[in-house]
């Protein structure tokens, strides 16, 4: 009999590498597997399990929609979606929203908004090493050939200047510029954070030629990096905020929120989806919303992601010729390795540890934020002895 594997093979489009492992179910911190076996899930979903798995507050509010209603058409607005609405932008600090169902469809909103206020011709830019999703807008916006390859044509007027350098930033930042994306922190480039003095830069050319300053904080927002959003590290209110993963509790949810400035460009019928902000999501929005923010979450964020990182420190300082440098912040890491590390992965897999690895040499660690001390403890001592059998 054939197992998943052999079946997903079979009946998949080969698009994802799949870990061969088959889960069973998730509580908390943990994955487990049909065998009985047991895993530290410092990997999240990719950012998406703020709560980590089996949250009983997720679980009744998603419970209580689903018997009152899970879908309605966008003709109808809903308590819980207001609910919602209100608290991202309290967090937020913009004045509207639109809700979509994933973090690439609120890029392409963002593109067609940014283009219906500045007209086509004006340039779009983002980053080296940045990522924003895999349809056309945000594809266009990604600038990596490994994602690129074999897709073009490209939307057209979107070009890239090298992050954190201001030299080609003043280069080619003008009257002719629309709007910039950025990651405060890369999450695919490698959890790469950007410099004061870059941010501040790029401050100064937004007053100058008012472009719109695009955060996109779909795997940094809600929490992740140990403030609401990672823009809130730097001294800056961008103009649009876009953002997903976590949003939804693990349901799929996305959204693009703009400043008071930009909360009249799109009229009715200007754009729209079907399932964008549907109500279940939102209930278990809500829910992630008050655990993170009101309820102290944001905090052992904050402290442990400390403990974390100066934990992977001393770590580094005992394995130098592994590591080359550890970044982030809160619950976003990544330990940069001399040499390719999905040797490391397995490794941590055979553990009983998820973690991720990104741009050939990073281990990303996005634990659920519910993760505490202990969890950490176990995760840096299963770290150090993977790296004490290589030397
Ligand atoms: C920074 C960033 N932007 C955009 C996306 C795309 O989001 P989605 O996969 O929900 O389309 C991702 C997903 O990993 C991301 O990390």
């Amino acid at each position: 009999m054939m197992d998943i594997f052999e079946k997903e093979k079979k009946l998949f489009l080969s698009t994802y590498k799949r870990i061969p492992i088959d889960i069973s179910h998730g509580e908390g911190v943990y994955l487990y597997d049909k065998k009985g076996n047991k895993y530290l899930d410092f990997f999240s979903g990719l950012a998406v399990n703020a709560l980590g798995y089996s949250d009983p507050d997720i679980i009744s509010a998603v419970t209580e929609q689903v018997k009152k209603f899970s879908h309605l058409s966008n003709n109808f607005i809903t308590d819980v979606q207001i609910e919602f609405a209100e608290k991202l932008l309290k967090y937020s600090g913009m004045s509207g929203i639109f809700l979509s169902n994933s973090g690439t469809e609120a890029v392409e909103g963002t593109i067609k908004l940014i283009r219906k206020v500045k007209g086509p011709e004006k340039e779009i830019f983002s980053f080296t090493g940045s990522f924003h999703g895999r349809t056309y807008g945000a594809l266009t916006l990604t600038p990596k050939e490994k994602y690129q390859h074999g897709y073009k044509p490209l939307l057209s007027n979107i070009s890239y200047i090298k992050f954190n350098d201001i030299e080609d930033l003043q280069n080619k930042v003008d009257s002719n510029t629309a709007a910039v994306f950025i990651e405060f922190i890369e999450g695919e480039g490698g959890i790469v954070p950007a410099s004061e003095k870059f941010i501040e830069k790029i401050e100064e050319l937004r007053k100058k030629f008012s472009f719109i300053l695009v955060a996109d904080e779909i795997q940094t927002g809600t929490g992740r990096t140990g403030k609401p959003f990672a823009f809130n590290h730097y001294n800056i209110l961008p103009d649009i905020v876009v953002t997903a993963k976590a949003i939804g509790g693990g349901l799929p949810l996305g959204a693009i929120l703009v400043s008071s400035e930009l909360k009249n460009v799109f009229s009715t019928g200007s754009h729209g989806t079907t399932f964008g902000g549907n109500p279940v999501a939102c209930a278990a929005g809500n829910v992630v919303f008050k655990k993170v923010f009101e309820d102290g979450l944001l905090k052992n964020v904050e402290n442990n992601g400390k403990y974390f990182i100066d934990n992977l420190n001393m770590l580094k300082e005992d394995f130098l010729k592994e590591i080359k440098e550890v970044r982030g912040k809160g619950y976003m890491l990544g330990v940069e390795h001399f040499y390719e590390c999905s040797q490391i992965v397995e490794e941590f897999r055979e553990r009983g540890v998820f973690v991720n690895c990104t741009n050939q040499n990073v281990i990303r660690i996005l634990p659920p934020l519910i993760a505490g001390k202990d969890h950490i403890d176990l995760f840096i001592s299963e770290y150090r002895n993977i790296l004490k059998g290589k030397k």
